[in-house]
């Protein structure tokens, strides 16, 4: 069955930009696949693909073990994803397996971030602390996917997102994740039942809008049943993904924001990316990119409020722009 991409932001906004600068379209696959015409000239948008990046470059950011290590040469400082095969594909592996190296990943870090190596959204990513648990993540993410990246587990302090398309930063924005603040009484299930039924005071406890979707069947029984102190903040999720609740600052974040320049600059230059969404984490040991997304999605950023949705629009008008350029 196809999906239905018509509702969504994006296919709105790439519907103005073309009314706006005079480009007939076509859509095919349920608004997956855009073709644009303009003065002969015919350009395709797939799913978030604008075709602006080679063709390896974008497979290269796919691939979250094989970006790690060619950052890593580039001197991008970067949160390591050592990349592991399903034992389906045991001809590839060898003899000796995963899990020995996977154990001794855990033994030095203490805690790992499992995820699929092509994953997104936040899906089927897993923070690990013993063997049970790194057993248990590696077995569910093989189940659907062939490879999985490792990570060492970093407390984040702050997680930002970059747009980079044509050598520049075009937005960045702070990921800020779902939280509750304690009133010393109420558990995190009260705290968020409150917060749905609309009572006063406790709207202002979640941190948006975009927090209310962090549902309370998507947290143990145990974080519900927690009761934070007054006026501890509470988060209810450690990913910062803004699918999973959490919601855009638009903050430029000034101690940081020279070394983002730097990096997006290697990453511009030397890996040859035209146009991406980086996510960097500023943790004890400074900055690193978490990840680089070829694929320029911003549907809960641009579904934010008024303001996101025209950054959002503009960013995709330059893109568009660019395309026909090429
Ligand atoms: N190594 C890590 N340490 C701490 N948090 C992590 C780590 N890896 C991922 N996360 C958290 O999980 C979220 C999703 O991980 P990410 O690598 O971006 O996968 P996806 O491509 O599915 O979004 C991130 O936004 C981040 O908040
Ligand atoms: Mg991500």
């Amino acid at each position: 069955m196809i999906m239905i991409n018509s509702e969504t932001n994006f296919v709105k906004i790439i519907k103005e930009i073309c009314k706006e600068e005079g480009i007939e379209w076509t859509t095919f696959s349920g608004d997956w696949i855009f073709r644009l015409q303009k003065d002969g000239a015919y350009r395709y948008i797939i799913g978030y693909q604008f075709g602006l990046n080679p063709c390896s470059v974008h497979a290269l950011c796919c691939d979250k073990g094989a970006a790690s290590e060619v950052m890593t040469s580039l001197g991008v400082p970067n949160v390591p994803h050592y990349y592991f095969m399903s034992p389906d594909e045991q001809h590839y592996i060898g003899k000796y397996g995963n899990w020995k190296a996977m154990e001794e990943l855990l033994e030095t870090y203490g805690a790992l971030v499992l995820k699929p190596n092509e994953g997104t959204g936040g899906n089927l990513v897993f923070c690990v602390r013993n063997q049970y648990e790194l057993e248990q993540a590696a077995f569910r993410i093989f189940k659907s996917y062939p490879a999985l990246a490792v990570s060492p587990f970093y407390e984040i302090e702050q997680e930002y997102r970059v747009i980079l398309l044509n050598g520049e930063k075009k937005l960045v924005y702070s990921k800020r994740r779902p939280y509750v603040v304690g009133d010393g009484e109420s558990s995190v299930g009260m705290l968020l039942q409150k917060q749905s039924a609309g009572l006063s005071g406790i709207m202002t406890d979640i941190a948006c809008d975009a927090g209310r979707k962090a549902r309370m069947e998507e947290l143990s029984a145990a974080v519900q049943n927690t009761v934070p102190k007054k006026g501890d903040v509470f988060y209810l999720s450690w990913k910062h993904n803004l699918g999973k609740g959490a919601c855009a600052v638009l903050e430029e974040p000034d101690a940081d924001m020279e070394q983002i320049r730097g990096i997006i600059s290697v990453l511009s230059e030397q890996m040859g990316l035209k146009f991406a969404s980086v996510d960097l984490i500023r943790c004890t040991e400074g900055i690193k990119v978490l990840e680089i997304n070829s694929g320029v999605m911003m549907e809960y950023f641009s579904g934010q409020d008024e303001n996101t949705y025209r950054i959002a629009k503009e960013i995709y008008r330059e893109a568009v722009r660019l395309s026909f350029l090429a």
